[in-house]
């Protein structure tokens, strides 16, 4: 059976003081849960937070991540950040494409490719991020965009690299506007990226993990993580508060 991953990625919120509170409520309230193994959670904070609450996270079950990373190992790129930086923090995962970077920072399916194969180099496990805009969904090519992106994303992925690939299914109009997919809707794509990766190989499709991101709460968690195809989610606004958060990772149990 397929694990349940709940990931909060913070986006631009916390500074350093803000993040290290934040993670010690989400430590001190996860005791009282007490997730089963197949329950992974992960923070990804801002850069900045990472160092500071990584000694926090040490011999915890949680693991970190971060929002973003650049495609090369290291040189002249002004205020990049190289993912054996990040590794070298103390992440193990890495938000690859979210939909903010292809709006805002001209992300395009052939960086996110570069970025998500350079992760993997690395040993960060890429969670790979897709979905699309209310326009595209509206205009009835919601298939074709996901489709276009998990090519692009994947090109010259081997078996391998795709096991080790963590997808997010992430609908633009859904994120941050309180309009989460019904479960329906988001099993459907879900159930499509996982036929996708089956063409590249069965038994890797029936593995790998597909996150749900876009307005999750406490209150819809559980009937979206319910669904066959969805194995947890991607999580903003809900990820900042750590009751929130804690609901979240409860309906995941
Ligand atoms: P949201 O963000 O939960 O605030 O909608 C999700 C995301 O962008 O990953």
């Amino acid at each position: 059976m397929r694990g349940i991953i709940i990931a909060g990625n913070w986006k631009m919120n916390k500074d350093v003081a803000e993040g290290e509170t934040l993670v010690r409520d989400i430590l001190v309230s996860l005791n009282g849960i007490a997730l089963p193994e197949q329950v992974r959670v992960i923070l990804c904070p801002p850069y900045l937070v990472i160092p500071a609450v990584a000694p926090l996270l040490r011999g915890t079950s949680l693991q970190l991540g971060a929002q973003h990373m650049h495609y090369e190992n290291d040189g002249a790129y002004t205020g990049e950040i190289s993912g054996s930086m990040l590794a070298s923090a103390g992440c193990t995962h890495v938000i690859v494409g979210h939909s903010e970077r292809r709006q805002y920072f001209g992300e395009t399916d052939a960086t996110v490719n570069r970025r998500a194969k350079k992760a993997l180099e690395i040993g960060l496990k890429p969670i790979v991020c897709v979905g699309e805009t209310l326009e595209e969904r509206e205009a009835g090519v919601t298939n074709t965009v996901v489709e276009r992106q998990l090519l692009g994303a994947f090109t010259d992925f081997s078996v391998e690299m795709m096991r080790a690939t963590i997808i997010a299914y992430e609908p633009v109009w859904a994120i941050g506007t309180g309009k989460t997919a019904t479960p329906a809707q988001a099993q459907e794509v879900h159930a499509l990226i996982r036929a996708q990766v089956a063409q590249t190989d069965a038994g890797v499709a029936q593995g790998v993990r597909i996150l749900y991101g876009g307005s999750v709460k406490g209150s819809n968690a559980r009937e979206l993580f319910a669904q066959s195809d969805i194995d947890g989610g991607l999580i903003g606004g809900a990820a900042l508060v750590a009751q929130d958060f804690l609901a979240i990772c409860a309906a995941a149990n």
